[in-house]
C-alpha cells in the first residue's frame, strides 16, 4: 500500500521551503503527497509561534484529525515547526494522539524517526538546534518543488533578539548556508523550471557566509540564465549595507520591491523594541534607494499597540506610511509570546489596538490601490506562474508581487509576458497579454 503524506503548513515562507523539503525527503522512505488530509497515513503540522492561539490552534487541528480517524486506522501524527520548538515533550505529554515532535533544525532526522517510530511505536521528540546537519542533508536530496517561483532558505535564526519575538527562541542562533551549497541548489531548481528564486531567512540580509554577503550570492545566482528574477524576505534595516542597496543601480533581476520591516514610526517604540534602528534611520535608506531608482517600492511589517505606544506614536506610524506609501505590507496588533522580554508588559488597551490597526490597514488599502490604479493601462511584465483553477485564465505576478490575472495559455506559464492592465481592485490586477491586444487592434 503507498504511504501518504499530508503536511499543513502555518507561518512563514520559512516554514513553507521548510514543508517542501520535507516532502522531499519522506519521498526517500516510500511517501507520496496527498492533498486531502483524510487520505494520510501520515499528517504533519508544520507550526508557526509568532502570535498567539498558534499553541491552541496545533491542538484543536489534532482535535479535527482525531475525529475524522475515530473508526479509522490512525495516521501518525508529527508536529513540526517552531511551536514544537517552544513546546517540545510538553506536547507528547498533553495530547497522546501526537507520535512525533520535530523542531525546525532536525529535519535531517525525520526520515530515521519516523521508520524507528513505524518498528518501536515509540513516540519521539526532536528538538537540537542543528542548522549544518539540516542544511547538509538538504542539499543532498534534490529540491523538487518544480514550481515558476521557488523558495530557497538561504540564512537561519537571528540573534537581534527584538522584545516582542520568539523567532531567535525557536529557529536558534543566526546561521548561514555554505555558498557554494545555495547556488547548485539555484541551479537545480532553474535546470527543473524555476524562474523567480526568492531567498529566505529571518534575517536574510544579514547573510554571511565566509565574508560572501547576500549582494554576492545575488550576483552569481543573476548569472543563472534561466534565473529571470531574484527577491529576497526578510531583511532588517541594520544589514542593508551600502553593497546590497547599490545592486538596485544596475541589476536587471533583482526585483524592486524592497521588504523592509519596520515594525513602529516612532523612535521611543522602536527602542522599547529593541529594534537597533531609528525612524531616520530607516528614511535614509529609503531615501538612497530611491535616488538610486527611483521605481523601488517599499512594503513592511508593523506591529500596533505594543507596550507604551500613545496616540503620538502611533500618529508617527501612521505618517511614515504616508510618507513612503507602503505597498504589500503586513500589520497586527502586538501579541505578548512567553519567554521574550515584551511577555510581562502592561498592554495597551485591546479597543484602541483594534481602532489603531484599523486605521493603519486603511491606510496601507489605500495606498494599494493608488499604486494599482495607476497601473491601469499600463503594460506591465508578469511573470506567468499557472493557469487559474477554472484553467481560462493565467495567474501571474508584477515586479512587485502583485497578483495578475490575465487571458493566455498553458504555454504561456513560465515566460515574462507585457500584460496591458485594464482593470484592478485592492489585491489584485487584470489585463490582456499585449500581443493579442495588437493583433486585434491590427
Ligand atoms: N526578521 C524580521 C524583522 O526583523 O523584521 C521579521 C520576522 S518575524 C518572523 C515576522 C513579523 O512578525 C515581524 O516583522 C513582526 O511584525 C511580526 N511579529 C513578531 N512577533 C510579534 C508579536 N509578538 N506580536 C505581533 N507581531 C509580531
Ligand atoms: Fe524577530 Fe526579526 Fe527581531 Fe529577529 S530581527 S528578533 S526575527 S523581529
Ligand atoms: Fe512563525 Fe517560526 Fe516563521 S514562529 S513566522 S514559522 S520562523
Amino acid at each position: 500500500m503507498d504511504q501518504k503524506i499530508f503536511i499543513k503548513t502555518f507561518g512563514c515562507q520559512m516554514n513553507e521551503y521548510d514543508s517542501n523539503r520535507i516532502y522531499d525527503a519522506v519521498k526517500e522512505i516510500g511517501y507520496k503527497k496527498t492533498k486531502n488530509y483524510e487520505d494520510a497515513n501520515c499528517y504533519v503540522l508544520n507550526t508557526c509561534h509568532i502570535r498567539d492561539k498558534a499553541k491552541e490552534k496545533v491542538y484543536h487541528d489534532i482535535g479535527r484529525v482525531k475525529k475524522f480517524f475515530r473508526s479509522k486506522q490512525k495516521p501518525l501524527v508529527i508536529i513540526a515547526g517552531c511551536v514544537a520548538q517552544a513546546e517540545n515533550q510538553e506536547m507528547l505529554k498533553r495530547e497522546p494522539y501526537i507520535d512525533m515532535v520535530i523542531g525546525p533544525q532536525s529535519y535531517h532526522k525525520i526520515n530515521d524517526m519516523i521508520l524507528n517510530y513505524q518498528q518501536k511505536k515509540k513516540k519521539e521528540e526532536e528538538t537540537e538546534f542543528d542548522a549544518i546537519s539540516k542544511f547538509e542533508y538538504f542539499s543532498k536530496i534534490k529540491n523538487q518543488t518544480g514550481k515558476i517561483s521557488s523558495f530557497l532558505t538561504i540564512q537561519e535564526g537571528c540573534d537581534k533578539f527584538c522584545h516582542f519575538c520568539v523567532v531567535p527562541f525557536t529557529r536558534g542562533p543566526e546561521y548561514s548556508r555554505p555558498f557554494k551549497q545555495i547556488l547548485d541548489e539555484a541551479k537545480f531548481l532553474a535546470d527543473n523550471g524555476t524562474k523567480e528564486i526568492t531567498l529566505l531567512g529571518q534575517n536574510v540580509n544579514a547573510y554571511n557566509f565566509e565574508n560572501s554577503k547576500l549582494s554576492n550570492l545575488i550576483l552569481e545566482i543573476e548569472k543563472i540564465s534561466n534565473i529571470k528574477r531574484i527577491r529576497y524576505t526578510t531583511s532588517h534595516p541594520k544589514d542593508m549595507t551600502e553593497d546590497l542597496i547599490d545592486l538596485y543601480k544596475n541589476s536587471q533581476k533583482l526585483m524592486p520591491l524592497v521588504h523592509l520591516p519596520v515594525q513602529s514610526g516612532s523612535d521611543k517604540i522602536l527602542n522599547l523594541m529593541n529594534r537597533k534602528h531609528t525612524v531616520d534611520y530607516y528614511l535614509k535608506i529609503f531615501n538612497k534607494l530611491k535616488e538610486i531608482n527611483n521605481n523601488v517600492e517599499f512594503s513592511s511589517d508593523f506591529i500596533i499597540g505594543y507596550p507604551g505606544e500613545e496616540k503620538v506614536d502611533f500618529m508617527n506610524t501612521l505618517n511614515l506610511i504616508k510618507e513612503i506609501k507602503f505597498i504589500n505590507s503586513y500589520s497586527f496588533i502586538f501579541s505578548p509570546r512567553p519567554g521574550t522580554v515584551a511577555a510581562n508588559l502592561d498592554l495597551v488597551e485591546k479597543k484602541i489596538s483594534v481602532e489603531r490597526l484599523e486605521k493603519i490597514q486603511n491606510q496601507l488599502y489605500e495606498n494599494q490601490i493608488n499604486i494599482n490604479r495607476s497601473m491601469e493601462n499600463k503594460t506591465i511584465n508578469v511573470l506567468a506562474e499557472n493557469l487559474t483553477d477554472d484553467g481560462t485564465k493565467v495567474f501571474g505576478r508584477s515586479e512587485y508581487m502583485t497578483s495578475v490575472t490575465f487571458n493566455g495559455k498553458k504555454s504561456d506559464i513560465g515566460k515574462i509576458l507585457s500584460v496591458k492592465i485594464n482593470k484592478y481592485n485592492r489585491s489584485s490586477l487584470f489585463g490582456e497579454l499585449s500581443v493579442n491586444i495588437n493583433k486585434k487592434v491590427a
